[in-house]
């Protein structure tokens, strides 16, 4: 069952990346995540010619679950290059600060893809271990 559904997560993170809108860098993302109640989210990189008004993948599906009334979240599938897939695609800071407003940094999964059968787990905590969240502030 769980392994069905991280399939389907990785399923719909590589159909969800042939929509990259990334003219200028020609990196293609996409992402899926899990809500805590089974529900997924994808999303794809999205940029601008105002560079710093791109949004990333990840913070593209979180996005699209937060609007949907989602805010917390058990895993996000990750995957990213040029033409092909050649590498695991790490997420980059500012969409672990996003993780880490509603996300369990010690129970959140990072999964990075590069194809349906290669793939490395990570927790939130490993990827950001002293960031600046929620907890910090009254
Ligand atoms: N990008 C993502 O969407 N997610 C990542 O994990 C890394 C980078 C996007 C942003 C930009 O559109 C392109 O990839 C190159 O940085």
């Amino acid at each position: 069952m769980e392994t069905d559904q991280l399939e389907m997560m990785i399923k719909m993170a590589l159909a969800v990346r042939k929509r990259a809108y990334a003219p200028y860098s020609k990196f293609h993302v996409g992402a899926c995540v899990e809500a805590n109640d089974g529900s997924l989210y994808a999303g794809c990189n999205i940029e601008n010619a105002g560079y710093t008004a791109t949004i990333c993948a990840e913070r593209a599906a979180i996005f699209k679950a937060v609007s949907e009334g989602k805010r917390n979240f058990k895993r996000i599938v990750i995957v990213g290059g040029y033409d092909k897939v050649k590498d695991f695609c790490p997420p980059c800071g500012v969409c672990l600060q996003v993780m880490s407003e509603f996300c369990n940094p010690e129970t959140f999964q990072i999964i990075l893809v590069k194809s349906i059968k290669e793939y490395k787990v990570y927790t939130l905590k490993e990827l950001l271990p002293k960031g600046f969240g929620p907890a910090q502030l009254l």
